[in-house]
């Protein structure tokens, strides 16, 4: 049954590390990785290729079940395209903040995510897994940082990559898809109940892993 999956969830702000983390924890336990972004992503992606207007919840939501979606070796594809890169940028992350706050676009990428939920294990990343898609996981993270510092490692991401940056509007623009996502009445960003908090502006990604395998060693007993 999918309740005897073991589930882990990290939920959090833009550019806090969640994937990074989310992969390195996966990696070392042999658990499955959930980047639930990247269906927002593909679905703002998708709505704004077909000319949708991204303010009407229903004609977004009612693309999500025609789009011809797979998952290989961490790459993502819409039919037989490799859209990955392009689902990184950050336009298409202002797109995909765009369409979340509709609940019906939430509805309808509810499933899809519970689908991830398979053996030995799953490790989740988002804004609202611990919240809403996974409330009863075994060990809930809400990973933070603060916005210098998120802004200061997307810029050193994007320079590395050779695109130009201004930190100051990086800085800015993750601001306002903060107070967007926080703001929603949907499964607004926060922090479930039962989360235990991470702050890592000040930790290696190795330290942020270690600290969450020591959670994990030491979790309540199923
Ligand atoms: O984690 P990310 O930057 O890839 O997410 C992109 C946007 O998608 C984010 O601004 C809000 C939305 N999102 C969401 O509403 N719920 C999730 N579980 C994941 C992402």
């Amino acid at each position: 049954r999918a309740e005897d999956v073991p589930v882990i969830t990290i939920d959090g702000p833009t550019a806090s590390g969640k994937g990074t983390l989310a992969d390195e924890v996966g990696k070392a336990l042999g658990f499955g990785v959930l980047d639930s972004g990247a269906l927002y992503r593909v679905t703002g992606l998708a709505a704004r290729r077909a000319g949708l207007n991204l303010d009407d919840g229903a004609a977004v939501a009612a693309i999500v079940p025609t789009l011809d979606l797979s998952f290989r070796e961490g790459h993502v594809y819409l039919g037989t395209e490799d859209v990955s890169a392009r689902l990184r940028a950050e336009a298409t992350g202002l797109l995909a903040s765009q369409v979340a706050v509709h609940p019906a676009v939430r509805q309808a990428l509810h499933q899809l995510q519970l689908n991830f939920r398979q053996l030995p294990g799953l490790v989740a990343d988002g804004r609202d897994m611990g919240t809403s898609i996974f409330p009863d996981a075994d060990l809930k993270i809400f990973l933070t940082a603060s916005a210098a510092t998120r802004a200061e490692r997307r810029y050193k991401q994007l320079i590395s990559k050779g695109v130009s940056a201004n930190i100051e509007s990086l800085r800015e623009d993750l601001e306002a898809r903060d107070e967007r996502d926080k703001n929603r009445s949907t499964s607004p960003l926060a922090p479930a109940q039962d989360a235990q908090l991470l702050d890592n502006s000040a930790l290696t990604i190795e330290a942020s892993v270690a600290q969450v395998l020591d959670w994990w060693q030491t979790r309540r007993p199923f």
